[in-house]
């Protein structure tokens, strides 16, 4: 069954902009970016969308559904009701480019700062052997597929740009909580203490578990439950527990 949709989308750029309305054709079992993209081809040649599998896989095409952060090629046309005005913004917390399309280039930086998987050190690739449950917590946390829903949603950066400096937000704290807990990381035999960068340098403590970001994964990733909750308790035994306190001093020396 066809109708007539109306999509209120947020035009604009860096210097400002708004939202404008379109009445557009919705077909059955269509997703909002297939009418993002019939709005391009009839009503609206150059509005910016960035995307690229349609398959929920390639993270490119977060935004904003009626207020909620999303992937706009899963969410159902069928999901929303016929008769509301269907309203797409870009994603909140980052600058905007053009339209629908951010600059998420923040993410990128705070990739970067997490320093990668620490080989150990006298092992072959090959010889690496791990227990089934560690292969299973790594698997869960590499199937982020880097949309940033859960950097756009978190409170701690959402409308706090100040705090953006100091946190890495949800994704790459996860990044640590995955490298921290992987048992073939040998960072502390090169002297990186993740627990302790975690804190210092990626602002776990200004995680208050709220869970918002779990909420939006679309890869339905326990992240605070499974990454966050974990990594603050790893790093709390490490600061409280004095004979593990008193040991990292002296081994740093
Ligand atoms: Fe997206 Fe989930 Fe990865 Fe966050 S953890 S970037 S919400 S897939
Ligand atoms: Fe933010 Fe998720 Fe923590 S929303 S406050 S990172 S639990
Ligand atoms: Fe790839 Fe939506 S277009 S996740």
């Amino acid at each position: 069954m066809s109708y007539q949709a109306n999509f209120r989308v947020w035009r604009g750029d860096s210097s400002g902009g708004g939202i404008e309305e379109y009445e557009v054709e919705v077909n059955e079992g269509e997703v909002v970016l297939d009418i993002v993209h019939r709005l391009q081809a009839t009503q609206a040649p150059d509005l910016a969308v960035r995307w690229n599998c349609k398959a929920g896989k390639c993270g490119s095409c977060s935004a904003e559904i009626n207020g909620r952060p999303r992937l706009m090629c899963m969410t159902r046309m069928s999901t929303l009701s016929p008769d509301e005005p269907v309203t797409i913004t870009p994603m909140r917390t980052f600058p905007v480019l053009r339209d629908l399309v951010t600059d998420v280039s923040f993410n990128y930086t705070k990739a970067r700062e997490v320093p990668s998987f620490i080989p150990p050190q006298g092992l072959k690739p090959g010889e690496y052997r791990m227990q089934q449950e560690d292969v299973n917590r790594s698997q869960e946390f590499r199937k982020c597929i880097e949309c940033f829903l859960c950097q756009n949603t978190c409170h701690v950066v959402r409308d706090h740009e100040e705090n953006k400096p100091e946190f890495s937000g949800p994704r790459f704290l996860m990044r640590v909580a995955e490298l921290d807990m992987h048992p073939l990381d040998d960072a502390e035999g090169t002297g990186l203490d993740r627990k302790r960068t975690a804190q210092e340098e990626h602002g776990l403590g200004m995680c208050n578990i709220t869970k918002c970001c779990t909420d939006v994964c679309p890869e339905h990733i326990k992240i605070t439950d499974n990454a966050l909750i974990p990594l603050k308790e790893r790093a709390v035994d490490r600061k409280y527990d004095p004979l593990v306190w008193l040991g990292s001093k002296i081994s740093r020396r």
